[in-house]
């Protein structure tokens, strides 16, 4: 009976659930029984990683997971408290510094993840009185990090469109806002786009607004030896927030914001996450401050991934694959249909590769993709197994002629 009644009460989520698979936007999640790396293993194949963010290839390194055990030797797993009342060990602030000197800020503030950076730090820095005028494609992270900010005035311009921006700053400045804050994701994760961080900033300037960028996947990517999207358009100092994630190119997790001192000062005082949610562990706090120091010693790895990503993509165009606008190694090849974008995917599978089909509502409906993320841990040879399966699956369902 009680059953009954639960299966009576949750009707509504079955059916949600059914809706979805019917219209072939459900997402089947596949376990990994493997590092990450070039090739993983899953449900007992081995089949190349397309998908996975470790752009670096840090996220199985053995100077990390070395790091890693030392720090646990020495501290233990977790942090046992949030940052603000036990929480805060050695590594963590030594983490900070270290990040600040690599993105060449006054100051950082480490937080346990990209998504609780962008949630915490929005709503902390702006609310009543304020106004956030945000890019349309911005990240879901910033997006509810502007919902947060409930108080704020939101306004929101058309992806990457400067003339749009300017609209939206023009209307807001009549308003006598105490503070407006731009924000923007540095690299756009679906289409692998940058934004125009030296037009935004120009903008802010004249009208007198913040600017703040999401670099999750600028930083290990894009600028000096991977310094992120403002220093790949030499703007320290004048772009005023910088949201890094360390789950992608750094290959851990943890998120951080990067900024000016009042405003990293201000985020140790009333950022959320980092009152409410305990603090980074150990072991990822570890290894990150590692993967910071091969980063300052070489650029070997984000050079490799520069021409891993620019020979695949040469190749899969060749192919008369759609990879869309992409200017940097995120190499969305563009199917459409929902469908299609999952039977590929499936076939895909089948032919060793692994490559999830992305489709609404992370992207737009009819815009379903396989979103290729490149890594400096492929080989050559791994590139091109992966290429001739796109080439097989892509004549099979006639994507490509
Ligand atoms: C643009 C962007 N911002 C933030 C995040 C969240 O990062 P994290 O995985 O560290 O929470 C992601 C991850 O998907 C992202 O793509």
């Amino acid at each position: 009976m009680t059953t009954s009644t639960t299966a009576g009460k949750l009707d509504y989520l079955v059916d949600q659930v059914q809706e979805l698979k019917d219209q072939g936007l459900f997402t089947t999640i596949r376990t990994l029984d493997s590092a990450q790396g070039a090739w993983l293993e899953i449900e007992g194949r081995r089949v190349l990683n397309f998908c996975s963010n470790n752009y670096l290839g840090f996220a199985n390194d053995p100077e990390l997971v070395q790091a890693a055990k030392a720090a646990m030797d020495r501290y233990g797993v977790g942090p046992g408290a949030v940052r603000t009342i036990a929480g805060t060990v050695r590594i963590h602030t030594e983490l900070e510094r270290r990040l600040a000197e690599f993105k060449g800020v006054d100051d950082t503030i480490v937080l346990q993840s990209g998504f609780t950076a962008n949630s915490g730090a929005i709503p902390a820095l702006v609310g009543k009185g304020d106004a956030i005028i945000s890019d349309a494609l911005n990240h879901a992270s910033i997006i509810d990090g502007v919902r947060l900010a409930g108080k704020a005035d939101r306004y929101v311009y058309d992806h990457v469109d400067m003339a749009s921006l300017e609209a939206q700053l023009e209307v807001a400045s009549t308003k006598g806002y105490r503070a407006m804050l731009i924000i923007t994701d540095g690299v756009f994760s679906m289409d692998g786009d940058i934004a125009p961080l030296d037009e935004i900033a120009a903008l802010a300037d004249r009208y007198g607004a913040i600017t703040m960028v999401d670099d999750a996947h600028g930083e290990g990517v894009i600028g000096r030896g991977g310094r992120g999207a403002v220093d790949h358009f030499g703007l320290h100092g004048v772009f005023d927030i910088e949201v890094g994630t360390m789950s992608k190119a750094f290959g851990v997790m943890g998120g951080y914001v990067a900024a000016k001192q009042p405003i990293v000062d201000w985020l140790r005082q009333r950022a959320r996450p980092f009152l409410f949610s305990s603090a980074l562990t150990i072991p990822d706090t570890a290894a990150c401050l590692q993967a910071v120091d091969i980063l300052e010693r070489s650029t070997e790895r984000v050079d490799r991934l520069w021409d891993n990503a620019r020979y695949f993509q040469g190749r899969m165009r060749e192919l008369g694959f759609d990879l869309g606008v992409t200017m940097t190694p995120i190499s969305p090849v563009i199917l459409g249909d929902e469908k299609v974008a999952q039977a590929f995917s499936k076939r895909l599978f089948e032919e060793g590769v692994f490559g999830t089909a992305i489709a609404f509502p992370t992207v737009p409906l009819g815009k379903a993709r396989i979103r290729v993320m490149i890594s400096a841990a492929h080989a050559r040879e791994d590139l091109d197994f992966g290429i001739e399966r796109f080439e097989r699956v892509g004549r099979e369902l006639g994507v490509i002629g």
